[in-house]
Parts: structure tokens; C-alpha cells; sequence
């Protein structure tokens, strides 16, 4: 039996970090947010991990909060919020960007990216967008014909019927952002072309934001084709799986044939209606082009329908602390860009130089004739989307069982269980990102893994007396808010835990590595590995005495 037990009420719903600081004698933990802000995060039922805030920049920001929340009140800080995307109470310029344009009516162009610059003799394709609504009458709260839902808060969805931008002219140059590293040249390498930010221990993005942060490097290519869709796509979704991958479907020694699936999510509602997330299932494709970036000769970006329900929607109705969010599923039967032919150069010259012909003189255009592309290597469309697959989950490598699952298997296999307790309610945590080889290695050979919510587990405490309720009882026993990892018998016993506070202050950001709240970026890199795999290791060396064999 672990000897720190922690026996503060657990589960007990009132989520006051501060109250669960330092419960554990000798421990010192990672202050969490101030209350302000966790009633935002909770809002969502989202517990964001990874924010270790010194203790007197805490105090500070409480005061601020309370001082925000006195001038503008709850609606106001809200939208202040919204805004403040570092919150720390202050706007800056780059934070307060989105009004001025909301003001001016003026988009100030993205910076210039340096693999984007246009080149005035380079080829050009144009993209056509094409999409049918999403069907009402595929959500759920159809059923009921919307009882209870604001018309506010469907306002943006039932207004976004067409694409922004029914067609848009592009440079062959810009899609190099599709082109593989040096290091990823053969048939079926697979790579990160807008990494990921998010683990389990850095959480999720806040869901109350209006307006996408200014997309920097690839983001900005990724970001004008999905504004061709609507005006505010966010690039990086919220929550995992998140970024774009792409995949070498075929090679010859001129062209790729890449393929891609990209996460990312829609925001459709403006101030004063509160956020509405639109998430498509991801936006799948693939694009022919020239190994050196100068030709495009195809292009194909598209939602995938063949699916009965293909988008996740949420949104908010309300800024108060009993406010919660709202969540749906639908059916959204086209979405995709398509090039309406390979790229053409906007000039033509003859073997001495001269212009021959370009594209604004009023002649007869010229007719281009393309080869057909006969690739030397090519692997199949569907092995591609299996590569792009464990690019975004490789944790799905190991599975993660639902509580009871998990006890009747390890004691099966004699392994012991790992799990992951979470406050939270509602809507499930899609995806645990514990993908580190070396601690997927260990769960897999010693393991079984399972990751539960704090409410399930006092539903099942509060079911009927059996055997896994009593397991449920010894798990919450062990729980401390956030977010508790624990290794257990199969028969339930907790021979070790971990607090998601504890581990963070253990594998501590440096002071001046505060601001960067999101990017443990990749993964787990060390300490986080190494802090992980000795918890775990731990957990087998206490467990020794009591597995059999
Ligand atoms: C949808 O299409 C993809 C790609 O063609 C295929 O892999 C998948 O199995 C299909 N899904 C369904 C539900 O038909
Ligand atoms: C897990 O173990 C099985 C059998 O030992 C092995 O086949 C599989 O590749 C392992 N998976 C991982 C992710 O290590
Ligand atoms: C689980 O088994 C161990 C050793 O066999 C024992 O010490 C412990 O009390 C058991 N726990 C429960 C909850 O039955």
C-alpha cells in the first residue's frame, strides 16, 4: 500500500485548486490557475495541465482577475479573456489585433513568409471551394427541434452556408509547404508538417477565443486555404489530434504524390454570441507536384463524407460559472478545395529569352499540353492513411480500457493497471497522449492501461456494492485534483500514485520557461520520460510482494 495517502475528500466536485496544494507532506506542488480562470477551464470541463504559475506571480494574477472582473464584469472579462490569450490581464497590440480589424473593416496582410514569396514569373493555379452546408437535421438536438438552444448560439452555423471565398489564385511555389524534409524523400515517410503542441499534461487550448491566433511558418499557407471555407479557421485544433501529417503516397524522379490529413476547427460565432466550435473529423487529401516546388498539377483538399455524422460541434452559452458547453455531431456533406488544372506559368519565354506570351495579354490562351505522370515507386492510398494514423496516435499503440475492462484483464494477464483519473464531466477525453517509445515499451509488456473520469468513477462507487465499485472507492480515495496517475492490483489495492502537479513539479519548467505554456512540443522528451518510466518502475517494485509467479 502507498504510504502518502492523501485522505481529503476526493471527487467532491469543488475543484478549488488551491485547496488541494501541497495535501502530501515534504511535497511542494505546482500552484495551479487562480479560480477566474479555472471556472473558464471547467467551463469546458477541460483540465489545462500544464500551467505552473510561480506563487506570487499567482497572487498577482488573482488580484487581477478580481480587479477585471469588478470593471467589466462576468460577460466583460469574458470577452477580455477571449482576447488575452497570454492572460495575463494585459491586452497587447498583437492581442488586440482582431478588434482593429473588427473596427476598420482592414485585414493587415499576414507577414510575408519567405517560402511564400511571390514569384511574378512562377506558375499559378487556381482553387475552386465547394461545400454544402451542414445538415440541421443530422444533429441530435434536432430531434427535440433545438428546445433549449438559443437561436444566438446557432447563428453562425445557420448563416454559414457557402464558402468565403469561391475561388483563389495561388502561386505553384506556395504548396512547398506540402513538400517532405531533406530527410523524408522515399515512398511512405511520414512527417509533421504543423507539429503538435498537445500531451496529456499540457491539455487543450481554451475554448474561449473569437479569433485564431496569427498563424506563423506553415500555418499561414494551411490557414488562407481553410479561410477559403470561413474567416476563422484555427489551424491548431483545441483538442488532440492535433497539427497536419503528411505521407509520400508515389515518387518519380520530377514529382510527389503526397498525401495529408490535417486537424484543425472553424470558431463561426461573433461577439456578443458566445464561441461555436465546428470541428470536421479532419481534412483529408493529397497534391501532385514538382520535387523542386515550381508545379502543381493537382490538388485536392476535402472533408470526408462517407460517414453518417463527420463534424463535432460545441459551443458556449453562458460566461458564469454554472455555464457549461453544449456539444453535437452532424453531417456536413461537402467541403473541399479542388484544383481546376495543373499549375501554368504567367509567362512564357523563348529558348533566347524573349516573352513569347503571358497570361495577361488579350490573346488566345495558350494550351497546355501535360505528360502523364507514371510514378517509379507508389504505395496504396489506404497505406498511407495507416501511416498518417499512428503519426497522430502512437499511444494508440497501447489501448486504453474502460475501468472494470482493465481490472478483468490484468488479472487475467497478471499485469498490473495503470490509470489515469480525471476530473472532469460531460464530454470523454478523447485522446491520452502518453507516446514516449520507451513508456510505451513498459505499459505495454507490464501494464494494462485505462483512463477514467472522476464522475465515473463515483457513478460506479454509487451503484451497487460489487467488487469494482470497491475498486472505484479505492481510486477515488487516492484522487487528487487534477489529474492522478496510479498503479494498482488487479484486485484493486493502489501500490502507487503520482499527482499531475506533483509530476509537473518534478519535471519543472524553469521559471523563465513559464510563458511557454503549450509546447512540451513533440511529446514527451526528458524528464517527463524518465520522470514517467520511474513512476511506473516504481509501481512494479511495490507490486512485487503481491503478484503471483
Ligand atoms: C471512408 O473512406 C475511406 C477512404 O476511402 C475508407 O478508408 C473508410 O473505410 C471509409 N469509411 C466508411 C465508414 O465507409
Ligand atoms: C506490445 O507487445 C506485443 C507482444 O509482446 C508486441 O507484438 C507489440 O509490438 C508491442 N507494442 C508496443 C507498442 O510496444
Ligand atoms: C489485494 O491483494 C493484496 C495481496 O494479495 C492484499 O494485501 C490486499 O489487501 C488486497 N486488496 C483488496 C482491496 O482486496
Amino acid at each position: 500500500m502507498a504510504a502518502d495517502v492523501d485522505k481529503s475528500q476526493p471527487g467532491d466536485g469543488s475543484c478549488n485548486p488551491v485547496q488541494n496544494e501541497a495535501t502530501r507532506p515534504g511535497m511542494t506542488s505546482v500552484r495551479w490557475l487562480w479560480r477566474g480562470v479555472w471556472v473558464l477551464i471547467l467551463t469546458a470541463a477541460v483540465p489545462l495541465l500544464a500551467f505552473g504559475i510561480k506563487y506570487h506571480q499567482d497572487a498577482q494574477l488573482v488580484k487581477r482577475h478580481e480587479e477585471s472582473l469588478h470593471t467589466l464584469g462576468a460577460e466583460g472579462l469574458f470577452l477580455f479573456s477571449s482576447l488575452d490569450t497570454d492572460r495575463d490581464f494585459y491586452l497587447s497590440p498583437e492581442e488586440f489585433k482582431p478588434i482593429v480589424e473588427k473596427l476598420t473593416g482592414v485585414t493587415p496582410p499576414l507577414e510575408a513568409e519567405e517560402e511564400a514569396i511571390h514569384d511574378p514569373n512562377g506558375e499559378t493555379l487556381v482553387l475552386v471551394a465547394k461545400m454544402q452546408p451542414l445538415q440541421l437535421e443530422s444533429m441530435t438536438k434536432s430531434k427535440d427541434g433545438f428546445l433549449g438552444v438559443s437561436h444566438s448560439s446557432l447563428s453562425g452555423l445557420r448563416s454559414w452556408t457557402s464558402p468565403a471565398i469561391p475561388s483563389s489564385t495561388f502561386s505553384a511555389s506556395q504548396f512547398r509547404v506540402f513538400l517532405p524534409p531533406k530527410n523524408k524523400v522515399d515512398v511512405g515517410d511520414t512527417w509533421w508538417v504543423i507539429a503538435s503542441d498537445l500531451n496529456i499534461f499540457t491539455g487543450y487550448l481554451p475554448n474561449n477565443r473569437y479569433h485564431p491566433p496569427t498563424p506563423r511558418g506553415k500555418e499561414v499557407f494551411i490557414h488562407s486555404l481553410l479561410s477559403m471555407f470561413h474567416p476563422r479557421p484555427f489551424i491548431k485544433s483545441r483538442f488532440a489530434p492535433q497539427g497536419a501529417v503528411a505521407c509520400i503516397r508515389a515518387s518519380n524522379d520530377f514529382y510527389f504524390d503526397i498525401h495529408f490529413r490535417i486537424h484543425a476547427e472553424f470558431q463561426l460565432n461573433e461577439v456578443p454570441n458566445f464561441p461555436f466550435w465546428f470541428t470536421p473529423g479532419q481534412f483529408a487529401g493529397n497534391i501532385v507536384l514538382s520535387k523542386d516546388g515550381s508545379h502543381v498539377r493537382h490538388f485536392h483538399l476535402y472533408v470526408p463524407n462517407n460517414r453518417s455524422l463527420n463534424v463535432d460541434m460545441e459551443w458556449l452559452y453562458g460566461s458564469s460559472e454554472s455555464s457549461n458547453m453544449e456539444v453535437d455531431i452532424g453531417y456536413l456533406p461537402q467541403m473541399e478545395l479542388l484544383s481546376s488544372g495543373p499549375s501554368t506559368p504567367s509567362v512564357i519565354f523563348d529558348e533566347e529569352g524573349n516573352i513569347l506570351d503571358s497570361k495577361e495579354s488579350s490573346q488566345e490562351p495558350i494550351q497546355f499540353v501535360f505528360e502523364d505522370i507514371v510514378w517509379s515507386s507508389e504505395i496504396s492510398h489506404e497505406d498511407t492513411v495507416r501511416r498518417m494514423e499512428v503519426t497522430y496516435y502512437p499511444f494508440k499503440k497501447v489501448d486504453y480500457l474502460p475501468f472494470s475492462e482493465a481490472f478483468t484483464r490484468a488479472e487475467a494477464e497478471n499485469k498490473l493497471v495503470h490509470s489515469i483519473l480525471l476530473w472532469g464531466s460531460g464530454r470523454t477525453l478523447r485522446e491520452t497522449v502518453l507516446e514516449s517509445s520507451p513508456v510505451l515499451a513498459l505499459l505495454n509488456q507490464s501494464f494494462i492501461s485505462s483512463w477514467s473520469l472522476v464522475k465515473e468513477l463515483e457513478d460506479l462507487q454509487a451503484a451497487e456494492k460489487n467488487l469494482v465499485s470497491e475498486k472505484a472507492r479505492l481510486h477515488l480515495e487516492n484522487y487528487n485534483f487534477p489529474v492522478e496517475m496510479m498503479v494498482a492490483l488487479p484486485n484493486g489495492t493502489i501500490v502507487h500514485h503520482i499527482n499531475a502537479n506533483y509530476f509537473l513539479d518534478q519535471t519543472a519548467m524553469k521559471p523563465e520557461e513559464e510563458g511557454a505554456t503549450f509546447s512540451f512540443s513533440g511529446g514527451f522528451e526528458d524528464p517527463s520520460t524518465s520522470t514517467y518510466l520511474s513512476f511506473l518502475k516504481e509501481g512494479l517494485e511495490r507490486a512485487k510482494p503481491y503478484l503471483t509467479e
